[in-house]
């Protein structure tokens, strides 16, 4: 059984992060969305666990992705999940250098550990939680850029 894991703050999922998830739920058999706690990006709009909720959510139409969280080493979670398999979403050359780095990084403390890097599609390239953010903060229309589930959530509040 191949699992992958695929990290991030998720701060809000985005429809970017939506493409990605249902690319690599059809190359690997088991997709694990974890939802890293204590990421360097300290100001966060959504607690951890509003983080892993919103995941939860968007990702149940697909039977063999689950969201999970992790406080602590990326490589330490990808052990426990018996998970050799990493997957990142990659926009621009920047995303690609930083993804790069921590590819290195991983394999360094887990030498079974590989980075599978999805290119992202044209639609979402310029997607960022960040953006999704600042479209919350602005009360800007949110259908175009996270799942429909977090629009309802969003506007529940
Ligand atoms: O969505 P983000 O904020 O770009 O995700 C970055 C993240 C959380 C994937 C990265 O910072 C990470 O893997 N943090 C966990 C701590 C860790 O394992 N660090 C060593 C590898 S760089």
């Amino acid at each position: 059984m191949k699992t992958a894991i695929y990290p991030g703050s998720f701060d809000p999922i985005t429809l970017g992060h939506m493409d990605v998830i249902g690319r690599a739920a059809q190359c690997f058999d088991r997709v694990i969305v974890c939802v890293m706690v204590n990421c360097e990006k300290k100001h966060h709009m959504f607690t951890a666990q509003q983080r892993v909720d919103m995941v939860r959510r968007a990702v149940a139409g697909f039977p063999n992705v689950e969201a999970s969280s992790w406080d602590g080493l990326l490589a330490d979670f990808a052990v426990k999940e018996q998970a050799n398999i990493l997957v990142k979403g990659v926009r621009n050359g920047s995303d690609f250098d930083m993804e790069y780095q921590m590819a290195l990084i991983n394999k360094g403390i887990c030498p079974t550990l590989e980075t599978v890097l999805f290119p992202a599609s044209a639609d979402y390239i310029h997607f960022s939680s960040t953006m999704a953010r600042e479209m919350i903060r602005y009360h800007q229309n949110l259908e175009k850029y996270v799942p429909a589930s977090v629009v309802e959530e969003l506007k529940g509040r």
